[in-house]
């Protein structure tokens, strides 16, 4: 028997905590899980909101069948299809049969590609209106936030918005499901963990989707992943508003990232930052980019307005580490960041060559010219190192 979670009288979260996933996606580090919510709504017709990962059958069906209360399913509306919502789809169908699924048409494509379901799809148009007896439903197409067949559901009735990935995060909950039975200041760096590195690329779409929503009432926000956001959803909101224009969260904020093989990329990392601070900029970071996860570097370069990148040369290019970065950087399309480039060598270069390639493909503002430094750094060689620390928090001072 579980507790009901009353989103309102007749609207149930659905959820289950995955603290066993070591990967998200088989690439993002969750060291406090991660939820997958799903919500059911009990009107006089029923409807489920999307599933969760496979694997948990027998909790999820459980809970399905306790919210329903003797009653048939009639409705599964799928927001999203990626299978840690989807995973459990062929079990609902299995268990309701005669159930109508709802999607567009881009998510019956991979429906079907996933589980050959061909039946009882009932495909909607962008802002159809589906009325459940007390609830009148909205279906908004949000294309690529983050997946093509992305939507939100819009409750017309209560003003709740089934918002998909939107809004969520990375963390289990813990016993408090709703924003205001949370530490939000617990969650934030996984929040902001998942929009660089699961929505992020698709920024520009998130903005997309604010438009279509503007001006719209939005009473309480139940995302697929995260806490559920009655109290204060503009506070996820604003948050996802900054990210999604690459804005940082504190301008005067300077993040420095290195690759180093034997402690000079190293020691020149901690020089800059040291002088920077004497610039009076309190909000300095540096990492190793060979032993922080890549998902952390992003995560911070979002939170950061300047960014320094230093390596030293490998192999005529920069440390790999560091180019895996940069790749993923260009990848992501990040915008918006004010650059400091340095690195050392000890033969023929090419650290700070390549950085430099990066450095014109992201188009990022550079605060003064990239700095190569040849064998170990002493305190003449590190005079321009100090301009670059200067050019930086003047730039940052600025804004
Ligand atoms: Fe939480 Fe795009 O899946």
């Amino acid at each position: 028997m579980y507790n009901f979670i009353n989103v309102s009288e007749k609207v149930y979260r659905l959820g289950v905590n995955d603290r066993t996933t070591n990967l998200f996606e088989s690439m993002w580090p969750l060291p406090n899980g991660v939820a997958y919510n799903s919500y059911l709504i009990n009107d006089e017709k029923t409807a489920l909101l999307d599933t969760v990962r496979i694997g948990f059958e027998f909790d999820f069906i459980q809970k399905v069948e306790q919210g329903l209360q003797g009653k048939e399913l009639d409705y599964l509306i799928i927001n999203h299809m990626e299978l840690d919502h989807a995973g459990e789809i062929k079990s609902v169908i299995n268990r309701y049969p005669n159930i109508k699924i709802i999607g567009n048409k881009k998510t019956f494509s991979i429906l079907t590609a996933y589980f050959g379901v061909t039946k009882n799809l009932v495909e909607i148009q962008d802002g159809e209106i589906l009325k459940l007896g007390h609830h009148e439903l909205k279906f908004v197409f949000t294309p690529f936030v983050h997946w093509p067949e992305s939507m939100m559901t819009y409750d017309i009735t209560e003003s709740i918005l089934f918002s998909a990935d939107a809004f969520g995060m990375f963390g289990t909950l813990d016993g408090g499901i709703f924003d205001d039975e949370i530490d939000f200041d617990y969650y934030m760096e996984d929040a902001r963990r998942y929009y660089a590195n699961i929505v992020g690329k698709w920024s520009a779409m998130v903005q997309k989707a604010f438009q279509k929503l503007a001006g719209v009432k939005i009473s309480t926000i139940c995302p697929l992943h995260g806490p559920i956001w009655r109290n204060d959803p503009m506070k996820i909101i604003s948050l996802y508003d900054k990210w999604s224009k690459y804005e940082a969260e504190d301008n005067r904020s300077v993040v420095i990232m290195y690759a180093s093989m034997y402690g000079n990329t190293t020691a020149v990392a901690d020089y800059v930052a040291r002088c920077i601070s004497e610039q009076g900029i309190k909000n300095i970071r540096v990492y190793d980019v060979s032993k922080t996860n890549i998902s952390y570097l992003l995560s911070e370069i979002w939170r950061c307005k300047g960014v320094i990148l230093g390596s030293c040369a490998y192999n005529g290019g920069m440390h790999p580490a560091m180019e895996n970065l940069t790749r993923e950087l260009e990848h992501m399309g990040v915008k918006n960041k004010v650059l400091g480039l340095f690195g050392t060598y000890s033969w023929n270069g090419g650290g700070v060559r390549t950085l430099n390639e990066f450095a014109k493909n992201i188009n990022w503002e550079m605060v003064s010219a990239s700095v190569d430094m040849h064998g170990m750094p002493n305190l003449e060689k590190l005079r321009p190192i100090k301009d670059l620390a200067i050019a930086m928090a003047n730039n940052l001072k600025k804004l």
